[in-house]
């Protein structure tokens, strides 16, 4: 259920509580669907299907829990293929939340090469929706379009920054703005054009180390907000300028394990839906906070224009 506001009649403790009653229900709920072959369309290859098969339900149901740790736990390849469905599912679940229309349209912005949020449209809108994304990395948009080139959508990639979204796009014409673990990357590489460092032309996870050693130091030495407040806030005035009236926009994001290994700490990244909350709010952009049941406040952000 949809609600507006983060629910501040019950106190934290019960809240909490209250979404991860929710969440244990997902959890479970998505447990018996992938055993059933229900998500079998959304892996790439035959070897990773199978290899979920041999998986009880309730393994299933108690690897998808530890992806709600911090940083997520994923044993090997298989725990890869499932946090993607998990992933999946989770998208498809808010799509359907916020009663997105088979013919809605969608920005998504920084994909890289991630298929979360294309795939889960896709099956929304029945392949009918228009999917539009801005993403600067010209690898990672190449591997994009290659993994998402059996979807029946409409796809248009821009490749070009988010903040430039109205160059491009007409007023109030768009459904939804989405982001799948995007917040880190739209702030990371705010700080990156900052300092003068390549996130376009090179390989992206080669300078993504340092990008999270940067971010790293900014948070802790407290320079973070004055290195990043306008851009960011830019780039999500640029994106409700182009939502229709009661649009939405949903960020989310949760600690894979190798950001840790590249040098982030549980504790700032833990921050990420958090500050973006903070300072869309703060920078009074138009946006409302909306909750879902189901979906922890800490790791999902939901707006709505108003
Ligand atoms: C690691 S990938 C993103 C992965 C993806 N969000 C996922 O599903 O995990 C990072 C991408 O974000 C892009 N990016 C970061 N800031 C951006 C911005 N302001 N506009 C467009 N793309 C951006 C980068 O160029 C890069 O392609």
């Amino acid at each position: 259920m949809l609600r507006f506001g983060l629910d501040q009649s019950i106190s934290q403790e019960k809240r909490i509580e209250k979404q991860n009653e929710g969440t244990q229900m997902n959890f479970q709920k998505m447990a018996k669907r992938i055993k059933k072959g229900e998500t079998d369309r959304f892996f790439f290859t035959n070897e990773a299907r199978e290899e979920i098969a041999r998986l009880s339900t309730d393994e299933i149901q108690s690897r998808l829990q530890g992806f709600m740790k911090s940083p997520m736990i994923r044993k090997g390849s298989s725990d890869m293929q499932l946090s993607r469905l998990y992933h999946i599912l989770c998208w498809i679940e808010v799509l359907k939340e916020l009663s997105i229309s088979k013919n809605a349209t969608l920005i998504e912005i920084a994909p890289g090469a991630g298929t979360h949020i294309v795939t889960a449209f896709d099956v929304i809108s029945g392949g009918k929706g228009k999917y539009v994304a801005f993403n600067l990395n010209k690898k990672l948009t190449s591997d994009f379009k290659t993994q998402t080139q059996d979807l029946n959508l409409d796809i248009r990639i821009i490749e070009d920054d988010a903040k430039n979204t109205p160059a491009y796009i007409p007023k109030e014409t768009i459904d939804i703005v989405a982001g799948n673990h995007a917040i880190n990357d739209i702030l990371e590489t705010i700080i990156a054009n900052r300092e003068g460092l390549d996130t376009v032309e090179g390989d992206y996870f080669e300078v993504a180390p340092r990008l999270i050693r940067e971010y790293e130091k900014a948070y802790l030495d407290g320079t973070l907000k004055n290195l990043v407040f306008d851009d960011f806030t830019d780039i999500m005035r640029a994106v409700y300028s182009t939502l229709k009236p009661t649009g939405y926009l949903v960020l989310n994001y949760y600690v894979y394990p190798v950001e840790i290994d590249w040098g982030g700490s549980v504790l700032v990244r833990s921050a990420f839906v958090s500050l973006a909350r903070q300072w869309i709010s703060e920078a009074d952009l138009g946006f409302e906070t909306v909750s879902l049941d189901g979906f922890d406040p800490k790791w999902w952000g939901f707006f709505r224009k108003y």
